[in-house]
């Protein structure tokens, strides 16, 4: 599959808006796009449809923190998800990466190259 990953390029807010609905979840549009723009982000996209994303927000020199690793089902298990997420070790390589993994999802992280950390904790909204 021929796959073209972009840094920080043009957000079309509908495409971003699909690409959460295909995998359940719901967003309000302003303030997802205006999370992409305070955020390191990578878009995937095959024949020019928009297929997936990923984004992150780091300091650049000690810690970056991932979030919204999204793959349309579809495309799916072709290795975008863990392309997009080693352009982003590899932008900010150097620096600690924390991330919240959903159900199911350890597995991918796993193979990403993400460990279990028994000393993190979070305030959910
Ligand atoms: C998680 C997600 C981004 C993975 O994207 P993907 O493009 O299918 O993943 P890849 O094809 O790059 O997979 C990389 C490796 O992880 C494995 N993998 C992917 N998803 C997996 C899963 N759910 N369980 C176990 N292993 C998985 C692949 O088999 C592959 O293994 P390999 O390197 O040994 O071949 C995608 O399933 C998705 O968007 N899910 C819905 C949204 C979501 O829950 N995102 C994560 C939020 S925490």
């Amino acid at each position: 599959m021929d796959v073209k990953y972009i840094k920080n390029g043009k957000l079309n807010s509908k495409e971003i808006l699909e690409v959460f609905k295909s995998v359940g979840w719901n967003k309000e549009e302003d303030n997802i796009i205006e999370a992409f723009k305070n955020s390191y982000y990578i878009t995937a996209y095959v024949n020019d449809k928009l297929v997936g994303f990923s984004r992150a927000i780091s300091d650049n020199h000690y810690y970056t923190g991932v979030y919204d690793v999204i793959v349309m089902p579809e495309y799916q298990k072709n290795g975008i998800g863990k392309n997009m997420m080693n352009i982003i070790l590899d932008e900010f390589k150097g620096t600690y990466f924390f991330l919240t993994y959903t159900e199911g999802k350890r597995e991918f992280y796993e193979k990403c190259g993400f460990k279990d950390n028994d000393n993190s904790m979070w305030i959910p909204r």
